[in-house]
C-alpha cells in the first residue's frame, strides 16, 4: 500500500475547496483524509518537537499555499503550556499525534458590541490523544493546555494563512478580546 503523505493530503484538499465553500461539507471531507495521513507517520520529524521557552509551543510549517488559502502545521506544545481561547476565522482541523492535549471550547455570552469587551464561558473540554480528530468552525473559540509532563505533538490544518487574518484572542478572566498576536514559526527543512 502506497503511504498517503502531507502533500497528498494538501493535493486533495485542495480539490475539495475547488468544489466546496461550505466549512461544514469542508470539514466532513477533510477528515477522513486527515486520518488517512496519520496512518503512516514517516513525514513526523524530531525537529517539529523544538519549541520556544518564550512562546511555549512550537509550529512548524509544513505547507502554506501561495494564495494564503490552505495552511498545514505540526504544533508541539511544553508541559505545563497553553495558549489562551482565540478564533481561527476560517476552518480549522486538528489531530493528535503524540501525547494528550487538553482543547476547551468556550461560549460567547456578549454580543460583541463593546469594543474589547468579551464574556465567556468555558463549555467543553475535549482531550485530544493520538488519532483524535477536533474540527473547529469560523467562529469556534477555544484554547489548548498540554497538563502532561512530556511535549506533545499534533498536526493542525487550517483553511487560510492564520498569519493573514487579524483574528482575536480573549483573556476570560479579565474579560478581554484582543488581536491574537502573530506566533512564531519554523517552516520545515
Ligand atoms: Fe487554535
Amino acid at each position: 500500500m502506497s503511504t498517503y503523505s502531507i502533500n497528498d493530503l494538501v493535493s486533495d484538499l485542495e480539490g475539495i475547496t475547488a468544489v466546496y465553500t461550505d466549512e461544514r461539507e469542508i470539514l466532513s471531507r477533510a477528515a477522513p483524509l486527515v486520518r488517512r495521513v496519520m496512518e503512516d507517520q514517516s513525514w513526523v520529524k524530531p525537529a517539529f518537537y523544538d519549541c520556544g521557552e518564550d512562546q511555549g509551543f512550537g509550529i512548524t510549517v509544513l505547507h502554506e499555499g501561495e494564495d494564503h488559502k490552505l495552511l498545514v502545521e505540526a504544533i508541539a506544545w511544553l508541559p505545563g503550556r497553553g495558549v489562551l481561547p482565540h478564533d481561527h476565522q476560517t476552518w480549522g482541523i486538528v489531530v493528535g499525534i503524540d501525547g494528550i492535549e487538553t482543547n476547551v471550547n468556550w461560549l460567547r455570552n456578549d454580543d460583541g458590541s463593546k469594543i474589547g469587551f468579551a464574556d465567556l464561558t468555558a463549555a467543553h473540554e475535549l482531550r485530544v490523544g493520538p488519532g483524535d480528530v477536533a474540527v473547529f468552525m469560523p467562529d469556534d473559540i477555544h484554547s489548548v493546555r498540554n497538563d502532561s509532563d512530556k511535549t506533545t505533538l499534533s498536526l493542525h490544518i487550517y483553511g487560510k494563512s492564520l498569519s493573514q487574518i487579524d483574528r482575536s484572542e480573549f483573556d476570560p478572566e479579565a474579560k478581554v478580546v484582543r488581536s491574537c498576536p502573530k506566533r512564531e514559526k519554523t517552516a520545515a527543512a
